[in-house]
């Protein structure tokens, strides 16, 4: 059976592979950022996961107002980077596990999810980054398969924290169950806080990031238990994007080891967080 060798969770802020394009990698302002992620970059070469469940949502660059699922998982063959308002990004296209995929649609459907079934997308920033940031950017092809898990955060309802440690606790049954010796890792992408927009535009909450980077690990059912309100309130408009990172907490089990982590504030706008969990 296939086997959910860890649990990653990061920020995935556009410019972050701004910074990378431009070259300013090195630059003192970027250089703490990117360093910390150098010991996760090392767990990726140890470990050599084969596919990347990816949770994340689109920005209104591949879908807009007039189609908002809540879930959606992407059973494509391939995902093209998206053109965010600058042209496509010169990265590789990602490879899909489709046949995981529908596995995947499946067991959520058994188990009363029912997504939004997408064959043909492209993705940004969201799905991207983090994939930069864990893989580094390859010069012909991603070494490993993506599957993508899009969630709505942008467009009011967004689903409640403890739907998304659900569908964590599905996906995780999903890759126990999937006949396959591939080597599985899911990404919970977004946060850690910000504001965007609005009076509170440029929010940023370091304690309660750095809390959240502990509870995640120690004490996920407490933060599945918050309110959506509460994300808001604490983390920002646009640090509600943290309820993602319980789909991937959700996949582990309740004991988790803690093996890497990292935090740098701001990052653009945003508190940015790194961890690498694994199964106790
Ligand atoms: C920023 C952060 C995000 O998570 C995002 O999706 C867009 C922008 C920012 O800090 O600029
Ligand atoms: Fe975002």
């Amino acid at each position: 059976m296939a086997r959910l060798v860890g649990g990653l969770g990061t920020s995935h802020v556009p410019s972050i592979g701004a910074a990378l394009e431009k070259g300013l990698r090195d630059t003192p302002e970027w250089k703490p950022f990117f360093d910390g992620y150098l010991p996760a970059r090392q767990w990726i070469r140890e470990h050599q996961p084969d596919v990347a469940v990816v949770v994340f949502n689109d920005h209104f660059n591949a879908m807009f107002l007039d189609r908002v699922p809540t879930f959606a998982v992407g059973c494509a063959a391939e995902y093209l980077p998206v053109d965010e308002g600058w042209g496509p990004r010169a990265i590789p296209p990602f490879e899909g596990a489709s046949h995981f995929a529908w596995h995947l649609t499946d067991t959520l459907v058994e188990n009363h999810f029912d997504p939004e079934i997408i064959q043909e997308i492209k993705v940004d920033h969201g799905l991207q980054v983090p994939m930069e940031l864990f893989w580094g950017k390859p010069s012909d092809a991603w070494p490993v398969k993506v599957v993508p898990i899009f969630v709505n955060v942008l467009q009011y309802p967004i689903p409640l924290p403890d739907r998304l440690y659900a569908l964590g606790k599905v996906l995780g049954q999903a890759i126990e169950s999937y006949d396959s010796d591939e080597k599985f890792v899911v990404l919970g992408t977004g946060g850690l806080s910000h504001q965007l927009q609005g009076a509170r535009a440029g929010f940023v909450n370091p304690p309660a990031d750095r809390q959240f980077l502990k509870d995640i690990a120690e004490d996920p059912d407490e933060l599945a238990g918050w309110s959506r309100q509460r994300y808001i309130e604490t983390f920002g408009g646009e640090g509600a994007e943290l309820i993602m990172w319980l789909v991937m907490r959700g996949a582990l089990n309740r004991d988790v080891l803690v093996k890497h982590q990292h935090y740098f504030v701001p990052a653009s706008m945003t508190g940015a967080g790194m961890i690498v969990l694994e199964n106790a």
